[in-house]
């Protein structure tokens, strides 16, 4: 018997490699974030929501991690799509260290980097400023996914936070995907991608002054290296769990439909990931310390709050090229 059941279908499967959680003793499962709950010994883990999302403790971030705690780290990370650690006053040498647990770090070629750190990003906002000044997106999107190899996960720890609002939130594009009806599913399987960051510049540039966003002002990558094709059906490389892979930022078209069919397609799966029963959302407190997944879960700021600063520093895993579903 189940404890809790999300709507939806396809669900059941434990997170490969997982031990289950024993749940309330009687014998049943916790399904959260779609799936049962993997048990944990070495960590504290409470779920955020039943969508995803969970919060660490017991670890200490500016100590050595034994072995097995990282890997139920990791096991958390996987199945919780985001992480979320409390009072990690980390240096910036040991906030690369830790993410680079997660993969290799990666430059950004648009967001600006914190403090002479070329492999960091900062998200910071002043108390004066009263827009969005990063390029943020105000909408559910993965991070440069016009890139050939978009991140894998963002690890950000916040040096400054608003005393109410800033909030982040989170959609798990897995959940999105599995609740589609099968016809859809088997259009989306089907589709592609064009996502380009060819124009980011360009576009800042034609804003009125106080309008732009704060870009990088130079990077390495070619115009060609700034546009590629992706699924919009984007598979788990290990698990092969299927997840929507469509999102406004950097969206140009599916590939061979044309921009009004592409656009009303778009308008239609953006819409989904506005539901509430695919969210999680965390208060930023200084040094709450995310890892956040890149590929199958969704984000976005909550630019909520006036006459405060916030300051987020950020580090990127490079991720693998997106495989889609095979094609039969
Ligand atoms: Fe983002």
């Amino acid at each position: 018997m189940l404890r809790r059941y999300h709507p939806g279908m396809d669900r059941g499967t434990p997170t490969a490699g997982a031990r289950q959680d024993p749940g309330r003793g009687d014998g049943s499962a916790t399904i959260v974030a779609g799936r049962p709950m993997p048990a944990f010994g070495r960590i504290g883990v409470e779920p955020i929501s039943g969508a995803c999302g969970c919060e660490i403790t017991g670890v200490d971030l500016t100590r050595p991690i034994a072995p097995e705690t990282l890997a139920e780290i990791m096991l958390a990370f996987e199945h919780f799509l985001v992480i979320v650690f409390r009072r990690q006053a980390l240096t910036p040498d040991q906030h690369r260290d830790f993410s680079r647990r997660f993969g290799e770090l990666t430059e950004l070629p648009q967001a600006p980097t914190y403090d002479g750190h070329r492999d960091m990003q900062e998200v910071r906002r002043e108390a004066h400023e009263t827009k969005n000044v990063v390029p943020s997106f105000e909408h559910f999107h993965t991070d440069s996914a016009f890139l050939e190899r978009p991140p894998l996960c963002v690890v950000m720890r916040a040096l400054d936070a608003p005393r109410y609002g800033g909030d982040t939130a989170f959609s798990n594009a897995y959940l999105i995907y599995e609740d589609l009806s099968d016809g859809l599913k088997n259009l989306l399987d089907q589709l592609q991608v064009v996502y380009s960051g060819k124009d980011i510049w360009a576009k800042n540039q034609k804003l009125d002054p106080d309008k732009r966003l704060r870009l990088r002002e130079s990077h390495n990558l070619t115009e060609q290296e700034l546009e590629n094709i992706h699924p919009a059906v984007r598979c788990h490389p290990r698990t092969g769990r299927k997840a929507l892979y469509v999102n406004k930022a950097y969206f140009k078209h599916f590939v061979g439909w044309n921009p009004d069919e592409s656009l009303a397609l778009l308008e239609y799966v953006q819409s989904l990931a506005q539901r509430l029963h695919y969210h999680c959302r965390v208060k930023w407190r200084r040094d709450t310390l995310l890892v956040w997944d890149n590929r199958f879960l969704l984000h976005r700021g909550i630019h909520d709050f006036m006459g405060e600063r916030r300051h987020l520093v950020r580090t990127t895993v490079i991720g693998e090229r997106p495989v889609g579903p095979k094609r039969s």
